[in-house]
């Protein structure tokens, strides 16, 4: 025993350079190397790897736990990967005996499902769990942390989503008290938080595939005055993820994955127009994809230098007008639209309409002082991706 605790602890001596996170925005192709195999090395490496895996937020964890072990041990060599098994009812989040289970892993990985689970088992209440403490003890000491979907929503220090759509969220506002499931569409969010792990910036998953800026705008307006509200946030596209360098001491989020992205969200400067409807203006937003940074104090972005700056070198010629930009259910709609808005000659403002209608909703993109960059990404030639800066965003309620 004595041994093994030494050993252990040189191991995530090596590693204390850096307390990092990786957020994964869910649908997690087990084929996907470069998030997969960062996490393994972020946890020591090849052969040396020890993974604690949460699946407290799935409805069936020891399964989903199979899922990811299977994953971590057999395609990309961690030493051993190991189920902590705290679920919604195991009622054992402050049993020593899994704490210390939890000491002996060089990394963590939260998988998906529904993070309300996760919150109520490991932080009920705001208040850090044995168990918690031991992730959290271990993340100081250099140990990496990883989630997916739920696993990535939960790890915030700030109010966390969970659930809701973003025409829900633009025509009723954003609750607190959690999810309802008689009310699916409602937006709800925690006010108690995530686990703890990331301060100042609100996560949201599953992004331009469900159509969640509007909904990650309302949260982050509607919540940015409670105690660990916050007016910046991010939403990580499937199979995407956002890794986070130097956690505790100069935080710096690099973009991993190839066909998506992660939005960018900003509303310190916003103006909500006094009226009995949704009004808002000067939203900031950026898109920023593979290899591009962001510096989550001071939120400067460094676009990859394999893109470059679109400007007069557009492929289009006029914005196309989408007239269903809140979509939760066609792919990427935002998301193209915007991608398409950097890349036309002409125009610098276009306004795209809700399909829903009573409310109606109009989403004004603006890049008068913006910029887009594109490029193709060294790890597949095949694709261009188009990132984007300082677009402006206006919400106006069509009575
Ligand atoms: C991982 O280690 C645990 C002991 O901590 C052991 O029970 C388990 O079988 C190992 N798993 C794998 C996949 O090697
Ligand atoms: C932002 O990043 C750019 C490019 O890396 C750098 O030149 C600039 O000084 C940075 N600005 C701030 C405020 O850190």
């Amino acid at each position: 025993m004595g041994f093994l605790v030494f050993a252990l602890l040189t191991i995530v001596v090596d590693f204390a350079a850096s307390q990092s996170l990786v957020l994964v925005g869910g649908n997690l192709n087990d084929g996907n190397e470069a998030i997969w195999g960062k996490v393994v090395e972020l946890a020591g490496g090849r052969g040396v790897a020890r993974i604690g895996v949460f699946t407290t937020a799935s409805a069936d964890p020891e399964d989903s736990a199979a899922y990811y072990i299977d994953i971590f041990v057999n395609i990309y060599g961690a030493a051993n990967a190991t189920y902590i098994p705290v679920t919604e009812s195991s009622n054992n989040a402050n049993d020593p005996s899994v704490a210390e289970l939890t000491r002996q892993q060089t990394g963590f990985f939260f998988g998906g499902g529904d993070q309300s689970r996760v919150l109520k088992a490991l932080r009920p209440r705001g208040r850090d769990t044995l168990v918690l403490t031991a992730v959290k003890d271990m993340f100081k000491a250099g140990a990496t942390v990883g989630g997916t979907s739920a696993g990535a929503a939960c790890l915030s220090d700030t109010v966390m989503i969970t659930g809701g759509s973003s025409y829900d969220g633009l025509t009723y506002g954003a609750f607190s008290g959690g999810y309802k499931p008689l009310r699916p569409d409602e937006l709800s969010y925690d006010e108690y938080g995530g686990l703890g792990f990331l301060a100042g910036w609100l996560p949201d998953t599953h992004f331009s595939e469900r159509g969640r800026e509007a909904r990650l705008i309302r949260v982050l307006q509607d919540s940015r005055d409670r105690d660990i509200g916050t007016t910046r946030g991010f939403g990580l596209d499937e199979d995407m993820a956002l890794l986070v360098l130097d956690l505790y001491t100069r935080p710096v989020g690099k973009v991993i994955g190839t066909r998506g992205g992660v939005f960018i969200a900003d509303v310190t400067n916003t103006v909500v127009i006094p009226s009995e409807t949704t009004n808002f203006e000067g939203v900031s937003v950026h898109y920023l994809t593979q290899d591009d940074t962001i510096d989550l104090t001071t939120g400067n972005i460094t676009i990859a230098s394999w893109k470059t700056n679109l400007k007069d070198n557009e492929y289009y010629n006029n914005a196309e007008v989408s007239n269903d930009i809140l979509s939760s259910q066609r792919d990427r709609v935002w998301a193209s639209a915007a991608a398409q808005f950097f890349n036309n000659k002409l125009d610098d403002v276009v306004t795209h309409y809700s399909y829903e209608k009573n409310p109606k909703f109009e989403i004004t993109f603006d890049r008068v002082t913006g910029s887009g960059y594109g490029g193709i990404p060294p790890s597949n030639p095949e694709i261009t991706v188009v990132s984007h800066q300082n677009l402006k965003v206006g919400i106006r309620e069509n009575v």
